[in-house]
């Protein structure tokens, strides 16, 4: 099931389609909406709960160069709406979506000015990790961000075996990291196969990230990485403002609320725009039991 759905994310028919149909299909569970201004919408109601938030504007895996420019476009409009609205939000970009696949220069100027208008509004920007073809490019190009921008910050994926060493390499960048377990379809010479692993990974990086004094955000709804996260901070006398916790929209809200009542920072990765098809695709994969649900909203 799981690797069916990992499979269906890809499809660019299908894709292109579910651009056309607009949200379907119990979509907007995990998706805020279409528009920015149903993003701000919904945002301010998630802050008014007590969380922050980081808004991504979906799309991913760009081919060709206006429609790159154009997405770049829309995060520099997303920047000025969370300004113009007070919505306390960050953003979260992906570089195929910037123009990876096209061109490396086209992609790091798509950046620069997104950096750029964030710094701007005192704002935060965080580069998302997608699949392992992309992930070296995307270190090396957080890399020379980092060099010009202090606003910026990366993912890392603990289902892969290289990413403890990145996350070494990255000390002296003192790179803000958000941490995850990763959601691509990986081969087991690149990825741990088993969720014990991937889940024992994750427990030894956000040790790593905590100790090393960069600001980490831990993103899971997994219940025993986020105990483990409380002990370890308290064990070690981690200030509150050295780390947060991240899930996305529409999953595990009640714990959200939980975490923010026990004193925690929660960020919520809040996704909207019309190319919804391979995210949700992705939030199915990961659960069975929304495919229930999905096709529960179909025949309504
Ligand atoms: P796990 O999958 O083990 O789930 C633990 C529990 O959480 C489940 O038992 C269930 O109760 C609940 N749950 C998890 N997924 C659910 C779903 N879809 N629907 C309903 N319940 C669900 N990945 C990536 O490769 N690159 C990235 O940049 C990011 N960015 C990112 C940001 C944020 C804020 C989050 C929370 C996650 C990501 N991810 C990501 C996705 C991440 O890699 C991973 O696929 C998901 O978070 C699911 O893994 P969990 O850690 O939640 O654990």
């Amino acid at each position: 099931m799981k690797n069916f759905f990992l499979f269906l994310s890809k499809n660019r028919t299908l894709n292109r389609a579910a651009k056309k149909w607009g949200l379907r299909f119990g979509a907007n569970r995990f998706v805020a909406g279409e528009s920015i201004d149903e993003a701000m919408a919904k945002g301010k109601e998630l802050n008014d709960l007590g969380l922050l938030c980081t808004f991504d504007h979906l799309g991913e895996f760009v081919k060709d160069e206006p429609e790159a420019i154009d997405a770049a476009e829309f995060n520099l409009r997303t920047l000025d709406a969370i300004h113009r609205t007070g919505v306390k939000s960050t953003l979260s970009v992906k570089l195929t979506q910037m123009g990876l696949d096209i061109s490396r220069e086209l992609c790091i100027a798509n950046m620069r000015n997104i950096l750029k208008r964030a710094k701007q509004y005192d704002n935060f920007v965080r580069i998302d990790m997608e699949d392992s073809a992309h992930c070296a490019v995307t270190i090396e190009i957080f890399k020379e961000l980092r060099r010009e921008f202090d606003n910026v910050g990366l993912v890392l994926q603990a289902y892969l075996y290289r990413t403890e060493q990145d996350l070494r390499d990255l000390i002296p960048y003192r790179a803000n990291l958000r941490l995850v377990k990763g959601a691509y379809k990986e081969p087991p010479d690149i990825a741990f196969p088993d969720k014990k692993d991937v889940d024992a990974n994750f427990k030894k990086l956000i040790a790593l990230s905590l100790e090393q004094g960069a600001y980490t955000a831990v993103a899971t709804h997994d219940d025993q990485i986020l105990q483990f996260t409380k002990n370890f901070v308290k064990e070690k006398g981690i200030p509150l403002d050295r780390f947060e916790f991240q899930m996305l929209y529409g999953i595990r809200t009640q714990s959200q609320l939980q975490l923010v009542k026990e004193g925690y920072t929660v960020r919520v990765y809040v996704p909207y725009g019309n190319d919804w098809y391979g995210y949700f695709m992705r939030r199915l994969a990961e659960r069975p039991a929304n495919v229930a649900f999905v096709l529960k909203g179909m025949f309504r």
